[in-house]
C-alpha cells in the first residue's frame, strides 16, 4: 500500500452499530478538512453508497461497484478508476455497492481460486486498491463492511492500515468484539502483518440508559479493549439518525449530527 494513505476499515459483525453512518461522517469530515477521501462500500445492503452519493437509488451504479472492481483482477489502475470509482461530492470518490456483493464468496471460491491458482482470495480488494493509489494517490480511504465476518471483511482487513471498531452498548455487540478482533488478528498474521487497531468507537449511546452505561463501564474496564476505547462518544440523537434521510448537502441539522464525529475524527487522527 502506498505509505502516504491511511486505509480505515470499520467494522463489527453485530448489526446496526452505526458502522455506515461513521463511515460517512468520518469521510465527509476528513474532506472538508482538505484530504482527498476514497470510500469503499463493502455491504451488499449499500448504505455507505446512499448516505454518500445523495442517490436514493443504490443500482443506479448496478454494474460498476467494487464487486466489479474486485473481479477485474487483470485490469490496470486506470481501467479500474474510470469504470468503478466514481465522484460523489467535493473531496470523496466512492467505490459503491448493490445487492450483488453478496455473490462476493461465490465468485471468489468457484472461478476465482480455478483461474487463478496460487493468488489468495482474500487479498483481491488489496490488490485493487494498491493499483487505485498509484493512480490516484488519496489520502484516506474509508471502508464500511456488512454486519458479517466473511469474504468481505477479511478483504476489507486485508487492504487496511487501521481498523475502527464501533460498540453499541449492548450486550449483542459486547459478545461480538471478542470474535470481532481474532478475526482482526488472524488478518494480521496472514495477510497484512501492519494491520493496527486505531480503536473502539462506541456508538448510539442513550444517557438515561442505566444498562447501557453498565456494558459501556465494563468494556472500559477490561484490560484488552478498555485502553482502546476512544475518549469521544456517539450519542443516539434523532439529527444523527435523519442523516440517511438528510444527508450531508443542505442538511440544516448537519452541525448537530456530526459534532461529535468531529471530535472523534481529531482524536483518530491523533492515534494514526
Ligand atoms: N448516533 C445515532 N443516533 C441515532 N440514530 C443513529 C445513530 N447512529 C446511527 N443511527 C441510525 O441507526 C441505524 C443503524 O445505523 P447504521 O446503518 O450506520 O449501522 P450499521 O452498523 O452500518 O448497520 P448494518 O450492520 O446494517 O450495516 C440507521 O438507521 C442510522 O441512521
Ligand atoms: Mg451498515
Amino acid at each position: 500500500m502506498t505509505s502516504k494513505t491511511t486505509v480505515l476499515y470499520f467494522g463489527i459483525q453485530k448489526g446496526g452499530a452505526a458502522k455506515s453512518t461513521t463511515a460517512a461522517a468520518t469521510a465527509y469530515i476528513l474532506a472538508k478538512r482538505g484530504q482527498k477521501v476514497l470510500a469503499i462500500d463493502l455491504d451488499s445492503q449499500g448504505n455507505l453508497t446512499n448516505l454518500l452519493s445523495e442517490h436514493d437509488d443504490i443500482y443506479e451504479y448496478s454494474g460498476r461497484t467494487a464487486l466489479e472492481a474486485m473481479k477485474s483482477v487483470e485490469a490496470n489502475g486506470e481501467e479500474l478508476v474510470s469504470n468503478y470509482v466514481h465522484p460523489v461530492s467535493e473531496g470523496i470518490d466512492l467505490m459503491p455497492s448493490e445487492d450483488f456483493m453478496a455473490t462476493l464468496s461465490r465468485w471468489l471460491y468457484r472461478e476465482f481460486e480455478r483461474n487463478y491458482p496460487g493468488k489468495n482470495p482474500g487479498l483481491v480488494l488489496r490488490g485493487a486498491l494498491e493499483k487505485i493509489l498509484r493512480v490516484r494517490p488519496y489520502d484516506f480511504v474509508v471502508i464500511d463492511s456488512p454486519p458479517s465476518l466473511g469474504d468481505q471483511s477479511i478483504n476489507g482487513m486485508a487492504a487496511a492500515t487501521h481498523i475502527v471498531s464501533l460498540f453499541e452498548p449492548s450486550k449483542f455487540c459486547l459478545d461480538a468484539l471478542p470474535r470481532f478482533f481474532e478475526t482482526v488478528y488472524h488478518v494480521r498474521q496472514q495477510l497484512n502483518p501492519n494491520l493496527q487497531v486505531a480503536g473502539i468507537l462506541a456508538t448510539m449511546v442513550e444517557k438515561r440508559r442505566a444498562d447501557a452505561q453498565l456494558l459501556l463501564e465494563t468494556l472500559a474496564e477490561d484490560d484488552e479493549y478498555g485502553p482502546l476505547l476512544f475518549a469521544q462518544r456517539i450519542y443516539r440523537r434523532a439529527a444523527t439518525g435523519r442523516l440517511n434521510l438528510q444527508g450531508f448537502v443542505e442538511n440544516r441539522e448537519l452541525r448537530r449530527a456530526i459534532q461529535e464525529y468531529e471530535q472523534f475524527t481529531e482524536e483518530l487522527l491523533q492515534r494514526l
